[in-house]
């Protein structure tokens, strides 16, 4: 099979992005603009801000992953860009560029599903690495800032299938990790941080009760969307991360730590890019051991989760992938915990675990082999749904 060079374009959320990957398997370029410099003094992403910036990026960051790749615009065999799920404004940046240049270009166009990108960075990893022997079916969580999904992979000839054996009712776990992080004022993404300080405090200081589901949804049970399950299928799996922030603010109401919250505010406020040391410096014990009783909690959660669905379904396989995959804890966790069950867990690198383009154009490679190219009146889909055949 001839090699494909495909130009992947991804702005869905605060990051601008463009790579070039080779047949699925080979990253040529990566780049990576992040936004978080504009978001950051709101303790989270401004959709307005988004779009602006990802405007102002969108032409370099492009120009720059095929300058890294000494690709010309000529020598790429297509472009892939995400269409959703996302910020409605954010994605048209993408998707308008791409239109523009798949046109002008008289190149096909292929859109692609970000969720189905964050499952892709670990395939496209692992065939960089030579492992081409994955065994099917696999149990991939993806888990960032926007998303806590379940999903059973399947590959039948080039097509992919997905079905959504789970997913969270209220907050993702990064959008917890970063509201944690704001109301704390340990900054923006609060992932990163609450990583790097969870070590210095005791994770079994603080407890948190598990989170329940409270109205588990009977028609949600058995085989997610397609609609076939019965009573005897495997039940889905239900994650909840509202309950666990808001014990946190409960925490730091009932413990008086509010003016030490907002007196180092103030004091972050005026430095540009607080080291680990900074904010070691500016956090009491109390706050060390309530952000590592949190990070675990949360950690414990999703690891419980994901290994009871991937017994539920009798896979083989586990992918962890998305922002919160970089987490340490969780990497950790799930490595010991999987092995225990002789389950083999595959994560992305850390920086093809949170939003990047080499994911998408990863995940329109064996589209590009079906000639599963977008119409050209597509357009964004914020909410849209990762199911059924890709
Ligand atoms: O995948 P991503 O870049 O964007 C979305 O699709 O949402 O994920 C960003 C999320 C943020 O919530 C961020 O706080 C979280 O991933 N994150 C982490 C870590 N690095 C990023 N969460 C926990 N530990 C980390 N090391
Ligand atoms: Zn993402």
């Amino acid at each position: 099979m001839a090699d494909a060079y495909i130009l992947g374009i991804e702005s869905s959320c605060d990051e601008t992005a463009a790579a070039v990957v080779r047949s699925g398997e080979q990253i040529i370029s990566n780049v990576v603009f992040s936004q978080i410099a504009t978001h950051q003094r709101y303790g989270g992403v401004v959709p307005e801000l988004a779009s602006r910036e990802h405007l102002r990026a969108i032409v370099p960051v492009v120009r720059n992953a095929l300058a890294e790749a000494h690709a010309t615009y000529d020598s790429i065999d297509a472009l892939a860009v995400t269409q959703g799920p996302g910020l409605a404004g954010a994605l048209l940046v993408g998707i308008s560029y791409a239109k523009a240049l798949a046109f002008a270009l008289e190149k096909p166009l292929i859109a692609v599903n970000h969720l189905e990108g964050h499952i892709h960075a670990v395939l496209l990893e692992e065939r960089q690495k030579g492992n081409h022997d994955l065994v099917f079916p696999v149990l991939a969580l993806v888990v960032s800032g926007g998303h806590t999904h379940l999903y059973l992979a399947e590959q039948h000839n080039q097509a992919w299938t997905y079905r959504n054996v789970g997913h969270t009712r209220d907050d993702a776990a990064g959008e917890a990790f970063d509201k944690v992080a704001k109301l704390l004022a340990l900054g923006y993404p609060g992932g990163p941080v609450i990583d790097r300080l969870a070590p210095h405090g005791d994770p079994t200081a603080v407890k948190f009760p598990p989170s329940h589901i409270k109205h588990p949804d009977r028609r949600d049970r058995g085989a997610g969307n397609s609609g076939q399950g019965g009573d005897d299928a495997p039940p889905r799996v239900d994650f909840s991360y509202s309950g666990i922030k808001t014990a946190v603010l409960r925490y730091v109401e009932t413990h008086g730590m509010t003016s030490a919250i907002e007196a180092r505010r103030a004091r972050l406020s005026q430095i540009s890019k607080p080291t680990t040391d900074d904010y070691l410096s500016l956090c009491d014990r109390d706050t060390l051991n309530l952000v590592a009783s949190f990070q675990r909690a949360t950690v414990a959660d999703l690891v419980e989760k994901t290994l009871a669905a991937a017994r539920a379904y009798d896979v083989a396989t586990l992918f962890v992938t998305g922002g919160v995959a970089a987490n340490n804890e969780l990497r950790r966790r799930f490595e010991e915990q999987a092995s225990l069950e002789g389950l083999p867990v595959f994560f992305p690198s850390r920086p093809l675990s949170t939003d990047n383009a080499a994911m998408i154009a990863a995940a329109a490679y064996p589209k590009f082999l079906l000639n599963d190219f977008a119409p050209m009146d597509f357009s964004a889909e914020a909410g849209m749904p990762l199911r059924g055949a890709s």
